[in-house]
């Protein structure tokens, strides 16, 4: 049985006392869910948002972070912070990552392995181009880029990964993909999963699915059999925009 999971992704939105703010607003209102809510901020927002998440069911992720541990890469973020300040995920490879800072599938893969080690589960993001939708490349992309992103893993570390399938077209657009749509590709990615594991393993990996998910559609988009979960930008940055999602 795979827990649903609602995260929010700040991307680069928020100050340190709107973050605190906000958990204290939502921390009572989503007390019992069975959903794993997760907030991924910018990184001197994290150690703060931690502190006041305790005693709470709200995990807190960064939206990226170095495959090394510690050198000269002026303005990166090590592991060893992200450890150090408790976070529970880490966002690797969005597709603004890969588009405006140059991530490739291969540091996406190394980043991923360098999560695991210190125990920090990583949320791999996968998506098509409107482009490569169009031209029927949906699932020759997200295959190569599940492939590529956890060459290497073992099953134990397979089965902690999070996978969120998001079409690029569908982010931040409004234009979310069908709820159908999402379940078939998703399915794909699981079908993936298997072929390279067993489906003992391959049902233990979550996949998400993240696009312009408001609270509008979540419920129609968390009822498709194979979705787990959804990555949310836009509609997470409002805390009772972001209850409703919780609590679908
Ligand atoms: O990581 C989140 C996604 O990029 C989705 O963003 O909900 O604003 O479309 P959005």
């Amino acid at each position: 049985m795979r827990i649903p999971i609602i995260a929010g992704n700040w991307k680069m939105n928020k100050t340190i006392k709107e973050a605190v703010a906000f958990i204290e607003e939502i921390k009572p209102q989503i007390e019992g869910t069975d959903v794993e809510v997760i907030l991924c901020a910018p990184f001197i927002l994290l150690k703060d948002m931690k502190e006041v998440s305790k005693g709470s069911n709200i995990k807190i992720g960064a939206q990226n972070m170095h495959f090394e541990e510690s050198g000269a890469y002026t303005g990166e973020v090590s592991v060893l912070n992200l450890k150090e300040i408790g976070m529970d995920y880490v966002i690797i490879g969005h597709s603004e990552r890969r588009q405006y800072f140059g991530e490739t599938d291969e540091n996406v893969n190394k980043k991923v392995k360098k999560a695991l080690e210190y125990d920090i589960n990583p949320i791999v993001c996968v998506g098509e181009t409107l482009e490569e939708r169009q031209a029927e490349k949906t699932r020759d992309k997200v295959k190569l880029q599940v492939e590529k992103a956890i060459e290497g893993l073992t099953h134990e570390q397979a089965s902690r990964i999070v996978v969120a399938y998001e079409p690029i077209w569908a982010i931040g657009t409004g234009m979310a993909a069908t709820s159908s749509d999402a379940n078939e590709v998703i399915e794909y990615i699981r079908q993936t999963l298997e072929s390279i594991y067993s489906s003992e393993t391959a049902e233990k990996i979550r996949v998400q699915y993240g696009g312009s998910v408001k609270p509008q559609n979540v419920e129609e988009i968390m009822n498709e059999p194979d979705i787990d979960g959804a990555l949310v930008g836009g509609a997470s940055l409002d805390p009772q925009s972001f209850v409703k999602l919780v609590n679908f």
